[in-house]
């Protein structure tokens, strides 16, 4: 069965109640079960996590090959504009990447343009709200089908 890890970086926890006019009012846990009735519908099995700490998400995506992941849909959050560890992950994996973000980071603050991750991701989605998840998913899925 395909698998599909979903990974999200710090305070993407407090969606729902973080900068609302930004981030919209959908919860992760809202996000996690929608992505899980997609999943489910293309019968994926999906590993969805979220932490605060760059380290754990090094060592999940370092992991992922043995866990036998087949693609990683990422929410990397304030560690995209600073992380070469997470780009250095991603890259050394060889698994095949989607980076995502619910807000358009080119039209916020400057130092929201540059993301470190987006050049070792197949693509990146950002702008779309929650609903990004969703197109990331089918994204993923597509693309592993057709390899
Ligand atoms: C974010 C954008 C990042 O710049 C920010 O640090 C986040 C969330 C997004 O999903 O829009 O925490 O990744």
């Amino acid at each position: 069965m395909t698998k599909i890890l979903i990974l999200n970086g710090p305070n993407l926890q407090l969606l729902g109640t973080r900068k609302k006019e930004v981030y919209g009012s959908t919860t992760l846990e809202e996000i996690r079960q929608n992505l899980e009735k997609i999943a489910a519908s293309f019968d994926v099995e999906l590993d969805f996590y979220q932490s605060n700490h760059e380290g754990d998400l090094v060592d999940r995506i370092g992991n992922a090959k043995t866990e036998g992941v087949d693609g990683i849909v990422i929410n990397p959050a304030a560690y995209t504009h600073t992380s070469i560890a997470i780009r250095d992950a991603i890259e050394g994996v060889s698994i095949p990447a989607i980076e995502i973000h619910l807000s358009n980071i080119h039209a916020r603050e400057e130092f929201r343009h540059r993301s470190m991750t987006a050049p070792v991701c197949i693509g990146q989605i950002a702008g779309l709200g929650p609903d990004g998840y969703e197109w990331a998913l089918r994204a993923m899925v597509k693309y592993l089908r057709s390899k």
